[in-house]
């Protein structure tokens, strides 16, 4: 086994499903001992069973996390259960397709409580757990955080916050021993892609505009983020990290 992340006692959220449930079993395989959040029970159940059956194994918690209280909650469940936490990866979100003039009050208040409220609320909650020991938080940002892409204004600005969030928090808790990084995945193939990458919509990103020239897969996103969770990214903090395949980095054309 890679014991990369042993002795490490972690909450991953949006663990259900795509790069968080990747990200969860992957932290179980390298020795944490890992609570899973996530709202879909039935998500967290099957991924404790698939953990099982490789032979590793983690605590699973369902909640909405953009309900009352729910940090709190994560937390003490996680104290009650697992042990203290010393790392958070704060996975949880949705995308959506609204340009800004689209976009009614309503979607604008869901997209910034789902992306960035659950992460502001889950991280403020981690500085107290995590106390004078330090740890690592690693946010979910995305490519949409750094550069503009029409029709997803809501969710951009939120995942913009998330990345300004990591070096504000960064600069904050450095001399608490705590570090905070991000990672900004371009397109990852997950439940949340599936469709449209198979109706052939992203062929053009995929094959013409990045020099890595495949969609991504959950695991990618799922080792960098343990990467930055370790202490092998000890002296790392403040960063959002893309995982795109070059897309954000180059003008490349294929
Ligand atoms: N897939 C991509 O191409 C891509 C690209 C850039 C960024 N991201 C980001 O990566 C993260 C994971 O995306 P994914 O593609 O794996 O999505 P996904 O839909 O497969 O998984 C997201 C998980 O988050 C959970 N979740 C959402 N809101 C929640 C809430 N309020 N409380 C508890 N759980 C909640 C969902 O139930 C789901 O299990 C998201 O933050 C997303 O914005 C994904």
């Amino acid at each position: 086994m890679n014991g990369q992340l042993r002795g490490k006692t972690a909450i991953v959220t949006g663990a259900a499903s795509g790069i968080g449930r990747a990200t969860a079993a992957l932290f179980a395989a390298r020795g944490a001992a890992v609570l899973a959040v996530d709202r879909d029970e039935k998500g967290l159940l099957e991924l404790r069973d698939e953990v099982a059956a490789a032979g590793d194994e983690l605590a699973v918690l369902a909640v909405d996390l953009t309900s009352a209280g729910a940090a709190e909650r994560v937390f003490d469940h996680c104290a009650e259960v697992v042990g203290t936490p010393d790392v958070l990866a704060n996975i949880a979100g949705r995308a959506g397709d609204r340009p800004a003039a689209d976009t009614t009050d309503e979607d604008f208040e869901f997209f910034l409580r789902t992306n960035l409220g659950t992460t502001f609320a889950l991280s403020r909650r981690a500085v107290i757990a995590f106390g004078d020991a330090g740890g690592a938080i690693v946010n979910t940002s995305s490519t949409f955080a750094l550069t503009g892409v029409a029709g997803s204004a809501p969710y951009s600005a939120a995942k913009g916050a998330v990345s300004s969030l990591t070096r504000q928090m960064a600069a904050e808790y450095g001399r608490r021993g705590i570090r905070v990084n991000a990672v900004a995945p371009g397109l990852i193939e997950t439940p949340a892609t599936r469709a449209k990458i198979a109706a052939g919509v992203f062929d053009d990103l995929v094959t013409r505009s990045r020099p890595l020239p495949r969609v991504g897969q959950p695991i990618d996103v799922a080792r960098v983020v343990a990467f930055l969770a370790s202490d092998e990214a000890a002296f790392v903090t403040g960063l959002t990290i893309p995982v795109d395949g070059g897309w954000s980095s180059t003008h490349f054309r294929g």
